[in-house]
């Protein structure tokens, strides 16, 4: 069964935060894994470009809002290829397929008799593209999020029946793999079992989004057709613009990746929309916490966001790829630092994870022709490192399958930091002036080297640009983890120590990760 995992469809009403790269960058360690398995894998992200806050945006910029989507959702994919982020789509909801998906589907929904007319009154923040159920203040309330006035509106729309499903949502939520972390399980049951209100799905007077057949001068609302993009993304670039071929593709999805203030919106409303129109649910949602910058929210106003391109072109993929993964538990809200950042990537990269690779390298070449050094204990089971390779390989696995990127990168660590500890014990350096230590010196790089591409191999979802210079190192090939890999698991059997052929010839080395050094503040 194809593995189908999303990001959020971006909004097109500013170009690209570090939030969203984020989000992102970890989709893509777990795709990447999930193809080295030997998964079929269909990684979605996209644009999200319909809605009242785009359609300002653009109004405010003195553009069409097609002009303005097509100019963000360009500098969206083209960060997406700077970062090499393996997704196999980026869908547009602009695109005029994605009007026939949301067609079809609604169709389904009405003949279920899930819509129905009703007037909407309430507070709306449009940076949401959403009605707050309860302002804080009565007079000039605000929200809370984004600390902008809430709109007051008061319109005839259409509204989808989420009353009747209220028990189903129950019992969906309450199944432990549903919504993860479990920690996030629990606000959304809150807000459940406040009793689930049916809630509008089309606007009046709103043009920039897709009109809702049978029902002159009403538009979808933003989110309902948003949600819907994660099912046209399936079509493949030939197919029909059919809502059952789109299924065909891969759905249901495995996991929706998503950022913790828009859980709601997936572990709710998509649910039920879905159960409307007789489809299969998506296996889990996956809500993340939010990034800080040295303990201050990250806002324009004030001035402090981190430009994703512009962190790239001054630290490099590697970099920022493994602070992000390795640093911040993926469920919990985590603090860029900038001091950690570097701190992380010099003593993880350059030196425990560089040194290994080069030191135990060098010495090889120098003492046994360019070649991996003859083995005679270190192929074995219980050669200490052996062990610490397979613990290593189980944790990172585990903490993949979980979406626990912090606990796999800091396991593939541990197997470096193990293997230099037994390299400064053994001490090849001085048992080379030695009488009669040759074999003892093969056997005790062989097994370095072999924890080295044992590490590498195990970075390969999280840095795969880093894994591929240390097996290039080593001489070794490099799995194939891109967005056009033909999935076939030998990337686990190449898990299995003892894998390192001795006599293999070691190339020239050349440092695996320059230390970071930012003259300026980031
Ligand atoms: N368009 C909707 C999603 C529709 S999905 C069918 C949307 N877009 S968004 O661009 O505003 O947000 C995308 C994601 O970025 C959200 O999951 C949000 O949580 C995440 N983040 C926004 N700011 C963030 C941080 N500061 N840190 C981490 N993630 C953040 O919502």
């Amino acid at each position: 069964m194809t593995y189908t995992l999303t990001t959020p469809l971006y909004y097109v009403n500013d170009k690209p935060h570090l939030g969203s790269a984020y989000t992102t960058l970890a989709c893509d360690a777990l795709a990447r894994f999930q193809r080295l398995k030997g998964e079929p894998v269909l990684f979605i992200t996209g644009c999200d470009e319909h809605g009242q806050k785009i359609q300002r945006t653009a109004e405010a910029a003195g553009l069409s809002p097609q002009a303005h989507c097509d100019g963000v959702s360009a500098q969206y994919r083209e960060l997406w290829e700077r970062w090499q982020i393996s997704n196999n789509r980026l869908i547009r909801t602009t695109d005029p397929r994605h009007r026939l998906i949301v067609e079809q589907f609604f169709a389904r929904v009405e003949a279920n008799g899930d819509i129905v007319e009703g007037r909407q009154q309430g507070w709306y923040c449009v940076a949401c593209e959403e009605f707050k159920d309860d302002p804080h203040e009565a007079q000039d309330p605000e929200c809370p999020t984004h600390k902008r006035p809430l709109e007051w509106r008061d319109e005839v729309n259409l509204f989808f029946r989420l009353s009747r499903y209220q028990e189903q949502i129950e019992a969906l939520i309450a199944q432990p793999g549903f919504i993860q972390p479990a920690s996030r399980r629990k606000e959304v049951e809150n807000f459940v079992k406040q009793g689930l209100r049916d809630f509008s799905i089309s606007r009046v007077n709103l043009p920039w989004g897709i009109p809702v057949p049978g029902h002159e001068g009403h538009t979808f609302y933003v989110w309902f057709d948003a949600l819907l993009g994660y099912i046209t993304a399936l079509l493949e670039a030939g197919d029909a613009p059919d809502l059952e071929t789109a299924l065909s593709r891969g759905w249901p999805a495995s996991v929706h990746v998503i950022g913790k203030d828009i859980l709601r919106f997936h572990a709710v409303y998509w649910p039920a929309m879905l159960l409307s129109a007789g489809l299969p649910l998506p296996a889990k949602v996956f809500g993340h916490g939010f990034l800080t910058r040295e303990g201050q929210k990250m806002g324009k106003s004030l001035g402090n966001v981190l430009d994703p391109a512009e962190l790239l072109e001054r630290c490099g993929r590697d970099a920022v790829r493994w602070y992000l993964l390795r640093d911040i538990p993926f469920g919990d809200d985590g603090d860029f630092q900038q001091q950690r950042f570097t701190d992380l990537v010099n003593n993880d990269l350059a030196n425990t994870i560089g040194n290994m690779l080069n030191r135990t390298s060098s010495m090889a070449r120098r003492w046994f022709e360019e070649c991996v050094p003859p083995a005679a204990s270190a192929t074995g089971a219980d050669h200490p490192l052996a062990q610490a390779a397979a613990s290593a390989r189980s944790a990172v696995l585990e903490g993949l399958e979980q979406l626990d990127f912090r606990s796999a990168a800091e396991a593939a660590l541990q197997l470096a930091i193990a293997a230099n500890g037994f390299l400064n014990e053994q001490a090849p350096w001085s048992r080379m002036k030695q009488e009669g230590t040759r074999d003892q010196v093969a056997d005790d790089l062989y097994a370095v080297l072999e924890a080295a591409r044992i590490t590498a191999l195990l970075m390969a979802p999280l840095l795969p640009e880093l894994s591929e210079r240390m097996l290039v190192q080593l001489g070794q090939s490099v799995p194939d983890s891109s967005a056009t890999a033909q999935p076939d698991g030998a990337w686990l059997t190449q898990l299995t120590w003892g894998g390192l052929q001795s006599g293999a010839l070691l190339p020239e080395p050349s440092p695996v990760m320059a230390r970071l050094e930012l003259s300026e503040p980031l």
